[in-house]
């Protein structure tokens, strides 16, 4: 039996934000550009990736978890803005934006902390939440199009989600695309 696991702790976004993005999506994904879009059900903002895991080592992943979460109020977050990484004039990541995001990288600097006492290296770049709609696969004459696009919906708006607990999530690859298994919850307190 397979002894690791791929994971990553990360906030869920309700059904009217999820909803408000898939249209986003369906927007950009008009101009035909080559990008793996995020299934609806999928969208999350991701708090930390942890890659592959031993099955063992979640128990202690979640206890770390908890006491980020505990260090936390519960907090509101508006997702707005259209963007994509590294910019919109060479979009690798297309994504959607956070109106203030100060609670969220605190949150991320909590866990990041904690996750550091159990091994796991802080990441170098500042940490900008944002709710990943698609990755671009492959490069075309689409892009422009695209990076226009995205800069007409830098003021998209889709809705304000109630951020009240993180989620250590497995995540299994498969043909049809990623499955997301909440391997355990925290509520911030
Ligand atoms: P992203 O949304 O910023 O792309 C599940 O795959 C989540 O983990 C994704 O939402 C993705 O964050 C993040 N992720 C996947 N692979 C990663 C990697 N190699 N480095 C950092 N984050 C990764």
């Amino acid at each position: 039996m397979k002894q690791t696991v791929r994971t990553f702790v990360a906030v869920e976004m309700p059904a009217d934000v999820r909803a408000r993005a898939a249209k986003l999506i369906e927007i950009l994904a008009g101009v035909g550009a080559d990008v793996k879009w995020v299934a609806p059900e999928n969208l999350h903002i991701t708090l930390k990736f942890l890659g592959e895991v031993e099955l063992k080592e979640t128990a202690r992943i979640c206890e770390a978890m908890q006491k980020a979460a505990s260090e936390t109020s519960p907090f509101s977050l508006t997702l707005l803005g259209a963007g994509a990484f590294p910019n919109v004039h060479r979009p690798r990541t297309i994504w959607l934006g956070a109106e203030d995001d100060a609670p969220m990288r605190n949150l991320h600097q909590q866990l990041e902390a904690r996750l550091q006492k159990l091994g796991f290296r802080k990441d170098g770049r500042r940490f900008h939440a944002h709710l990943t709609l698609g990755r671009v696969r492959r490069g075309g004459p689409a892009m422009a199009d695209l990076g226009r696009l995205l800069q007409e919906h830098t003021t998209f708006k889709a809705g304000t989600a109630p951020i009240s607990e993180v989620i250590l999530f497995a995540s299994h690859l498969d043909r049809a695309g990623p499955t997301y298994e909440p391997l355990g919850r925290a509520r911030l307190a």
